[in-house]
């Protein structure tokens, strides 16, 4: 079907507690991974470009990968950008047919980040293309970190109750203990699950969860032993999903864990045939793999069946 507008995604979402998964397609492999598994599964599904991947695959050759996968399935299908950093890149994908445009100005101060998201909005809502926004920092809670410290990057709730009045996003990425990448943190994984609940209360909007990779240490241990090298990986563990979920997130967003498998993969694989040079070999069990990877998030975030 035609791509879906991410704000028609939300509603039920929020309604009946279940957060959609963002997964980071950079090719047309990951293109055919998200859609298949969530055709398979019945569930909605967000497929998230960053500026880097529309740089390193092409404007148009992305977007066109997506509207024609996105038509040969029978599951609402949005098309998101992901960290827009500027107006610019934000009216370029509204234009360009996007169902969402994430602007994120997280790193200016507060009133910049507010002109900046309103900007977007307004270009946006005409169209009835989502906007999310994030406020906070992402990053790690360390254990040696003052409590005021940490507090000062984690997403504020009187902030975060003005930022949606005045901006009117419709989704909200919150700085709750998470970061981007493979090593999340040090010692043992914690996010502040306090303040989804009290963001949410206050706001009620859709939250997002950025930095939500798992880091499987099955799939970390497989890398390295086809000769990766990732010591220290350590992710988000499953059973944070369910918790986030219940208080108030309905959008998690998976990039490194697609990244980890399709690479482990496909070490494995040169490693065990050394005799193969079709690509075609090599990139479709990667390409598999990553499917089961994104079928099984979307079990846990619950939204199977929601299509
Ligand atoms: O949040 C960032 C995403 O993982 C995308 O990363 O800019 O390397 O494509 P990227
Ligand atoms: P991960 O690096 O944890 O996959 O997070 C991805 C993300 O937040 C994309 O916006
Ligand atoms: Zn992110």
């Amino acid at each position: 079907m035609p791509l879906v507008s991410l704000i028609d995604m939300y509603k039920p979402a929020n309604e009946k507690h279940y957060a959609i998964g963002h997964f980071n397609i950079n090719n047309m492999e990951f293109v055919q991974s998200a859609l298949e598994a969530a055709d398979e599964l019945k569930s909605p599904i967000i497929l998230a470009a960053s500026t880097s991947a529309l740089k390193y695959g092409g404007f148009d050759y992305l977007i066109d990968l997506v509207k024609t996968g996105a038509k040969k399935v029978s599951v609402p299908v949005a098309l998101h950008l992901d960290h827009g950093a500027t107006i610019e890149d934000a009216e370029k994908c509204i234009n360009a047919g996007f169902t969402s445009v994430m602007i994120d100005a997280s790193h200016e101060d507060f009133e910049e980040n507010i002109r900046i998201t309103q900007e977007v909005v307004k270009m946006a809502h005409p169209k009835n293309i989502a906007v999310e926004a994030e406020l906070g920092r992402l990053g790690g809670i360390e254990d040696d970190v003052s409590v005021s410290k940490r507090d000062a990057c984690l997403t504020d709730p009187d902030q975060a109750v003005e930022f949606v009045e005045k901006t009117k996003v419709d989704a909200l990425a919150v700085a709750v203990g998470t970061s981007h990448g493979a090593y999340k943190f040090k010692g043992e994984a914690k996010l502040a699950f306090n303040r989804i609940e009290e963001i949410k209360k206050r706001v009620g909007i859709p939250l997002v969860l950025h930095g939500a990779s798992g880091v499987d240490p099955a799939v970390v241990a497989k890398a390295e032993k086809f000769g990766a090298k990732l010591p220290g990986a350590k992710g988000v563990p499953d059973e944070a999903y369910k918790k986030a979920i219940e208080l108030g997130i309905n959008k998690i967003n998976i990039d490194t864990d697609l990244r980890l498998t399709w690479v482990a993969t496909v070490r494995e694989v040169l490693a065990g045939n050394p005799k193969v040079f079709d690509p075609r070999k090599i990139l479709g069990p990667a390409r598999e793999a990553v499917k089961a990877v994104i079928m099984n998030k979307i079990k846990l975030f619950q939204s199977d069946g929601k299509a």
